[in-house]
C-alpha cells in the first residue's frame, strides 16, 4: 500500500526544504545582506504547494526524484519572489508573511526588491544546472517557467490585480486576473514536474494541462474565500486585507456561498480531468483536495 498523503506531504515538504537550502547561497557569502535576507523568506515556511504539485506531477510521468528536486526549488523561488514584491508597502503593504514579519519589514524595502529579483534569477539557475535533464528538455523547462513568471503570467495578473483595486470586474475579467496571477505558477509546476519524466502522448501531457489550469484558478479563490474566513493567526498572513484594500474576488463578486460553489465545481472539473490516469494521478488527486479543503 502506498504512504498515507500526509506523510507523502511531509518527506516531499522537508526534502524541498534540504533541496531549496543548498541552492541558495550561504547566509555568509558576500553580499551577506542580501543573501541571509533570500534565505529569511524562502526557508522554514509555506505550504510548498508548487514543488508537491510538481513532485506530483512527476510521479505521474515516472521522473527521477533528483530531477524533480531542482522543478520544484526553481517554482518555488518564482512564488517566494512574488510574494516578497506583493507585500511591499507599493503593491499589497502587508507586515506578516508564513507567521514572521515580511522581508521587507525585517530587512529594508531595496532589500525585498533585491531579495525578489535574486530569487528570480536563481530559479532559472537552479534549472540550467539541473543533471538529470538533458539540454533540450532543460530549454523547455526554461521557456515554460519564463512565460509563466512574466507579464503573460504572474506578473501581468499582479499588474492587472493592481490595476482592478476599487473596480468590480466581471467574472471573466476576474479569471483571467486569476489564472495569470496565481494559476500561471501552479500551472508550470505540474507542467515542470511532469517534463523531468519521459516524454508524454499529446492527449495526456493536454489532460494534465487542464488539470493544472482548474487547479491554479481553485487556488486562489480558495486564497479569496480564506482571506475573509479564516484568522490571521491560522493564514500567517494578515486576514481581511481584500475586502480592506477595496479588491476584486471571488468572494466579492459572487459572495461567500457562491465562491464556495464554485469552488467545488472547479475541485470536481480538476478531478475529472485526472480520472483516466487512474492511479497514476493519486498524488495529484490528494492535492487537488488539499487546495480545496485547505484551512490556511
Ligand atoms: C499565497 O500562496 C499567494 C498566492 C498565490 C495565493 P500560498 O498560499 O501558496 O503561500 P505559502 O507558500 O503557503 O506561504
Ligand atoms: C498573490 O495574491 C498572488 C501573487 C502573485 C503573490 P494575494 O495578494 O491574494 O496573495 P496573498 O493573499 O497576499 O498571499
Ligand atoms: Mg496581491
Ligand atoms: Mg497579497
Ligand atoms: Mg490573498
Amino acid at each position: 500500500m502506498s504512504q498515507p498523503f500526509a506523510d507523502w506531504m511531509g518527506s516531499v515538504q522537508a526534502r524541498t526544504e534540504t533541496a531549496l537550502s543548498r541552492f541558495l547561497p550561504p547566509a555568509e557569502s558576500i553580499p551577506g545582506r542580501l543573501h541571509q535576507a533570500m534565505r529569511y523568506s524562502t526557508l522554514g515556511g509555506g505550504k510548498r504547494v508548487r514543488p508537491l504539485l510538481a513532485f506530483a506531477a512527476g510521479e505521474l510521468t515516472g521522473a527521477a526524484p533528483e530531477a524533480l528536486d531542482a522543478a520544484a526549488c526553481a517554482v518555488e523561488c518564482i512564488h517566494v519572489y512574488s510574494l516578497v514584491h506583493d507585500d511591499m508597502p507599493c503593491m499589497d503593504d502587508d507586515v506578516l508573511r508564513r507567521g514572521r514579519p515580511t522581508c521587507h519589514v525585517e530587512h529594508d524595502e531595496p532589500t525585498a526588491l533585491l531579495v525578489g529579483d535574486s530569487l528570480q534569477s536563481l530559479a532559472f539557475d537552479i534549472l540550467c544546472r539541473n543533471k538529470e535533464i538533458d539540454h533540450g528538455r532543460q530549454l523547455e523547462m526554461v521557456r515554460v517557467l519564463a512565460r509563466a513568471s512574466g507579464s503573460c503570467g504572474m506578473a501581468g495578473g499582479q499588474a492587472i490585480d493592481l490595476a482592478s483595486v476599487g473596480k468590480p470586474l466581471t467574472q471573466p475579467e476576474l479569471e483571467l486576473m486569476h489564472a495569470l496571477k496565481t494559476g500561471a505558477l501552479i500551472r508550470a509546476a505540474v507542467l515542470l514536474g511532469a517534463l523531468c519524466g519521459p516524454a508524454m502522448a499529446e492527449s495526456e501531457r493536454d489532460l494534465l494541462d487542464r488539470f493544472a489550469k482548474r487547479a491554479g484558478l481553485l487556488f486562489q479563490v480558495v486564497d479569496d474565500i480564506l482571506d475573509c474566513t479564516a484568522s490571521t493567526a491560522t493564514l500567517g498572513k494578515t486576514a481581511g486585507k481584500d475586502a480592506a484594500a477595496d479588491k476584486p474576488t471571488y468572494v466579492s463578486l459572487l459572495g461567500l456561498e457562491g465562491a464556495q460553489r464554485f469552488a467545488s465545481e472547479l475541485e470536481a472539473e480538476a478531478l475529472q480531468c485526472l480520472a483516466p490516469f487512474g492511479i497514476r494521478s493519486q498524488r495529484l488527486t490528494e492535492l487537488a483536495a488539499f487546495i480545496a479543503h485547505r484551512k490556511f
